[in-house]
């Protein structure tokens, strides 16, 4: 569906608050490109106004869990793969650059990566990598997690393999973060905290010969629910010795289903070449806040005009859209 809306975004330096996404894949090492086939959530507020991107989805029933805000309006390009290769999503948060924290050092958490048909059906999501706590530390330690431990501690690399003889056709591959911090209670309970969904879908064409069909898998939303376990979870109870106190727990059950049988049961990391294109957010003139749609026009980092609104609702095809050539950044 065509959002005559969305169109373009002006220039932000420096914005606050902003939480993670994906800026570039690189394919078997080579960058594809700053935003490059992805669908970058939208910016959740004036940027300049204390906006911030990507603000984390917490409703389990909100279609925003499947592709994040915006992410049914397909991004102009689609990466081409073939069957085994290596993909590594950039996650960051400010800026593309080894400096930049990637997510908040308090979002602990695990990180996942599903692989659907493009568009999405019903059960359509197939997971093809998790990780979640790999390391429990004394309490009151958070202990190591896949989002602080490992992809924020490598620069924002997360790694997946394209399944071999994966047949040719278009996907979209959905990755994932959850951050955990605040997750000791359930957003349904308490919408002030609950735990913190970062999913952003990646438009992959997977090309060559291959047969082998994604079995049955899940849907987003509908695959988490606030009972599933491993969606409230208190990170600091979770190492905790004694087994006398309310929450202690040593083990954590990664949200939704497991590893498909068809995924690599290892992810690689190829050595990152080097990148292409801009480090920065560009032009942003378009946000959206509450489904509300701002466009504005910008003289200076202060002063904002807005020219016009519109409500946002998402509408996902139930046929393959070819991306419009529309530049997004
Ligand atoms: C969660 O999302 C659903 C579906 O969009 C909506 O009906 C519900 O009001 C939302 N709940 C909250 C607390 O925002
Ligand atoms: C992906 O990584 C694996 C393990 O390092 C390697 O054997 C394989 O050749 C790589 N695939 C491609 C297409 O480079």
């Amino acid at each position: 569906m065509f959002h005559p809306s969305i169109l373009l975004f002006a220039l932000i330096q420096g914005h606050a608050h902003a939480h993670t996404f994906i800026w570039g894949v690189f394919v078997n090492g080579v960058d594809q490109g700053l935003f490059k086939g992805i669908r970058t959530p939208a910016f959740n507020g004036a940027p300049n106004g204390g906006g911030y991107s990507n603000s984390p989805v917490k409703n389990l029933t909100s279609i925003d869990l499947r592709c994040n805000v915006l992410g049914d309006i397909p991004a102009p390009d689609t990466i081409k793969v073939a069957p085994g290769d290596n993909l590594t999503f950039d996650w960051h948060h400010d800026k593309r650059n080894p400096t930049d924290d990637v997510i908040a050092e308090s979002h602990h958490g695990p990180s996942l990566v599903y692989i659907s048909p493009d568009p999405p059906t019903e059960n359509s999501f197939v997971k093809i990598w998790h990780e979640g706590l790999y390391e429990s530390l004394p309490f009151p330690q958070p202990g190591k997690w896949s989002t602080s431990s490992n992809i924020r501690s490598n620069g924002g690399h997360m790694n997946v393999r394209i399944p071999e003889g994966l047949k040719a056709g278009y996907y979209l591959i959905r990755a994932e973060m959850i951050g955990l911090h605040e997750g000791e209670v359930s957003f349904e309970d308490n919408q002030i905290r609950g735990a913190q969904f970062y999913p952003n879908c990646v438009q992959i064409e997977v090309t060559g010969d291959g047969s082998v069909e994604l079995p049955e898998g899940v849907s987003f939303p509908g695959a988490y629910q606030y009972d599933t376990p491993g969606v409230v979870y208190d990170i600091y109870c979770s190492t905790q010795t004694d087994a006398t106190a309310p929450c202690a727990m040593t083990t954590y059950p990664i949200p939704g289903p497991t590893v498909w049988s068809g995924a690599w049961a290892e992810t690689t990391s190829a050595p990152a070449g080097p990148l292409i294109g801009g480090t920065a957010v560009p032009p942003w003139s378009t946000w959206i806040k509450k489904s509300i749609v701002t466009s504005a026009t910008f003289t200076d980092k202060k002063s904002i005009t807005v020219v016009g609104t519109s409500t946002y609702s998402a509408q996902w095809s139930s046929s393959y859209q070819t991306p419009a050539p529309t530049v997004r950044w």
